[in-house]
């Protein structure tokens, strides 16, 4: 037997199979095939017993030299896998630097919550706190302590949702001023404002909704007066609505305020000229106020002998309206982001 004939031609057919091996598995069948301990090779090993002793180490080592061989050449062929293998990875994994990145639309915080935001910080900054109540709210915090008993014309001004005979959605903020006079057990002054949500019986559309937002006031103290009321007015008109902006105040009504008014400010489009915006008379209203009513600060548990205070209630969305001209109070409610996003910026 020639047994360099033998390792020749084992290792022409070991190079032909490493060509057609593309995958780590089918190497390892490879080299178990030709290296194994049932590989040919290793099976030649048995011959050497029939050798005469002096050829013995020559052959074991030619052997054993073939071996190295054809474990450099699989492990060759390893590397040769291993490399293809990455730089496959790395040509399907390559990124385009120069391509556009994907777009993410930042959000903004509603109008109403913006609208909001801003009167809150107003009148903190005037020593306010900020109370919320219960939109669930019982008839006697709702009408009965703001002086509306049962049966008193003036309900009608504001068609409720009653839940059962004693709790409704609450018409608006103002029992917010009795929970806290009620807390406040009619020892101590107050001042205070209350964001939130109100129901009203009405047909929704372009001006009216069965839901929207208020933002209450009330000052509780012993020398309270008219003036204040108008002088906080004027800061609240200024504030939304640009410094050069005038206030009015015209004799209204509300049963939990004596004397009440309707407060309007000037145009701020024609600046008080009149026109279209303002239905040429140069003002608009923009929220209800008055003095404390005596019956709703007895009521609360304040002396009213003592005690003076004055109470005011806006509508959010009607100043978000007039300050942006927007011309339908629906434009609040149905989420479209075309609207929202256009009150992007500013605070909050
Ligand atoms: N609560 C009144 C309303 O919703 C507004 C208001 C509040 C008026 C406080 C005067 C004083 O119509």
């Amino acid at each position: 037997m020639d047994v360099n004939k033998t390792i020749k031609e084992l290792e022409v057919a070991l190079k032909e199979a490493l060509d057609g091996v593309e995958k780590i598995e089918a190497l390892q069948d490879v080299k178990a095939q030709f290296i194994g301990k049932k590989a040919d090779l290793s099976l030649l090993m048995r011959h050497m017993k029939d050798l005469p002793n002096e050829e013995k180490p020559a052959f074991g080592q030619t052997i054993n030299e073939a071996k190295q061989r054809f474990s450099a050449l699989i492990e060759a062929r390893r590397e040769t896998i291993l490399a293809k293998k990455m730089a496959n990875k790395l040509k399907k994994e390559t990124i385009d630097v120069t391509l556009p990145g994907p777009s993410y639309t930042l959000g903004t915080p509603h109008l109403l919550r913006k609208i909001t935001a801003e009167i809150e910080d107003l009148f903190m900054g005037m020593g306010y706190l900020v109370k919320e109540g219960p939109e669930i709210e019982s008839d006697e915090l709702n009408f009965e302590k703001l002086n509306l008993p049962k049966e008193h014309p003036a309900r009608d001004m504001q068609d409720s949702f009653y839940l059962t005979e004693d709790t409704l959605l609450r018409t608006h903020t103002s029992p917010v001023q009795v929970r806290t006079m009620l807390e406040y057990g009619g020892a101590k002054p107050v001042k205070i404002i209350c964001p939130g949500v109100v129901y009203r019986r009405d047909d929704d559309d372009a001006t009216h909704s069965h839901q929207f937002m208020q933002v209450e006031g009330l000052v509780v103290d012993e020398k309270t007066s008219l003036s204040d009321l108008k002088g906080t007015l004027l800061a609240v008109a200024k504030h939304m609505f640009g410094e050069d902006r005038k206030i009015r105040l015209r004799p209204s009504y509300f049963p939990f305020t004596e004397p009440s008014f309707e407060v309007d400010v000037t145009c701020s489009q024609c600046d008080g000229d009149g026109c279209s915006m303002c239905k040429q008379t140069g003002y608009i209203e923009i929220l209800g106020a008055g003095m404390v009513h005596n019956n709703v600060l007895e009521a609360s548990g304040y002396d009213s002998s003592r005690y003076q205070g004055f109470a005011f209630g806006m509508g959010v969305e009607r100043i978000a309206m007039l300050k942006y001209g927007i011309d339908d109070i629906r434009h609040f409610y149905v989420n479209d982001l075309r609207f929202n996003h256009q009150f992007k910026g500013g605070k909050s």
